[in-house]
């Protein structure tokens, strides 16, 4: 064999198990690998785990702190005017250069795939361009997907439509939205369906910025469902942010998780940016703002974390680390459960690869050796750690590389 991991514990909670790997795919997992390898790395005690995936990002703004200055307040509507500040003086070539550091980031962090939206309300589509380069760039490490994000509105902006049009002919990957930002309900509502329409169409996934307020009257998820279930569209369909749900009339809710669930809706919650940017009017009691992902999970609906933002107008944080995204997301949604952990570890790994559509992702023979190997026994130590990275593999291939930490003696402790 190519490689040898050795006796690594599992997310699922299987401990001292052998991944072998031969030309670029796992080919064996088990308590113990007879055979040789080139090379073999021990993990004993430690975490092996698909990489990290990223279902929600705006890869075109990230990285831009500062430029042309800081969001002083901090607020949301600070950062939507210096995003109309930035926008104008942005060329193809920094778009492309701050993408591909902001990959390279993501890369050593275990991350290795992105779902990132790209703004097409500018008529040059200069984001959508320089992401397409960019994902082409990227590929030998990074699975880069674009969604087509009409920022200034589908009907709002007068070139809405045409310019997402032309954003997915140029080759973008998944049709997104923003029907609470249209003028009205009811045009946002005929936001939903004539997206819906251009998917079905086109035989593409949907990834809406959906109800990202707290009007518990904003129910465009409503008709993302419904609509979802009249096109035939089950399974590839995501709300992000969906954050209206958390200030919704619980009567209500009851029906709308039941109809997410039929729909096959997933939903995107992206805990970093919710508890900084929602709750904003309240004085107190303060609502935390993000959706109701406990209770999504529990009506069967596919829930991921996403980061939504590093280093940009809207947040002024972030270092591309997952972890830290589940570690948010635990905290706002009290997922203090151990089950719970496990499935906002799962948020961050396998739901958000089968809500962008990847099919040979996890630790089975068969897939491609995409792993990370962590300084942490666990799922539990390495989010309560952000736990480093110690070896980072795409197909077989050792991507980037750390040495541990000296032992921390709560490890010992716990362990
Ligand atoms: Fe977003």
């Amino acid at each position: 064999m190519d490689l040898i991991i050795r006796q690594g514990n599992l997310p699922d909670g299987r401990c001292g198990l052998d991944i072998g790997v031969l030309e670029g795919r796992i080919v064996a997992i088990a308590p113990h690998i007879e055979a040789t390898a080139t090379r073999e790395i021990d993990a004993t005690g430690r975490l092996v785990s698909p990489p990290f995936v990223d279902a929600h990002f705006h890869l075109d703004s990230a990285l831009t702190y500062g430029q042309p200055r800081v969001n002083e307040s901090g607020i949301l509507l600070e950062g939507i005017a210096l995003w109309a500040e930035l926008k104008p003086t942005l060329t193809q070539d920094a778009i492309i250069e701050r993408a591909l550091r902001y990959c390279r980031l993501a890369a050593r962090q275990g991350l290795l795939a992105i779902r990132s939206h790209v703004d097409t309300s500018d008529d040059r589509l200069l984001g959508v361009e320089a992401l397409i380069e960019v994902r082409r760039k990227v590929a030998p490490f990074i699975d880069l997907q674009l969604v087509a994000f009409p920022q200034d509105g589908l009907y709002r902006n007068p070139a809405g439509e045409q310019n997402l049009l032309r954003a997915l002919d140029l080759g973008v990957d998944v049709v997104g939205g923003i029907p609470h930002f249209e003028r009205t309900m009811a045009e946002g509502a005929r936001s939903v369906t004539r997206l819906l329409e251009i998917a079905a169409e086109r035989g593409l996934r949907v990834d809406l910025h959906c109800d990202e307020t707290d009007d518990p009257m904003s129910r465009h998820v409503e008709t993302l469902a419904a609509e979802t279930i009249r096109f035939g569209l089950q399974g590839r369909v995501a709300g992000s942010h969906l954050t209206s749900m958390h200030s919704m009339d619980n009567y209500y809710v009851s029906k709308l998780l039941p109809l997410m669930a039929e729909a096959r809706l997933a939903a995107i919650a992206n805990p970093l940016i919710n508890i900084t940017l929602q709750g904003r009017h309240d004085t107190y009691p303060k609502r935390r703002g993000m959706t109701r992902v406990p209770e999504l999970l529990a009506a069967g609906v596919d829930v991921a974390f996403g980061q939504d933002c590093v280093l940009d107008p809207w947040y002024s944080f972030g270092n591309a680390d997952m972890l830290d995204v589940a570690h948010m997301g635990i905290h706002v949604g009290q997922m203090t459960s151990q089950a719970a952990i496990r499935q906002a570890y799962a948020s961050i790994t396998e739901a958000p690869a089968r809500i962008l559509g990847h099919r040979d992702y996890g630790i089975q023979a068969g897939n491609p050796a995409n792993l990370i190997i962590l300084d942490a026994p666990d799922v539990f130590h390495a989010i309560r750690l952000r736990a480093p990275r110690l070896q980072v593999l795409r197909r077989g291939q050792i991507l980037c590389e750390q040495v541990a930490t000296p032992d921390d003696p709560d490890l010992a402790f716990a362990s």
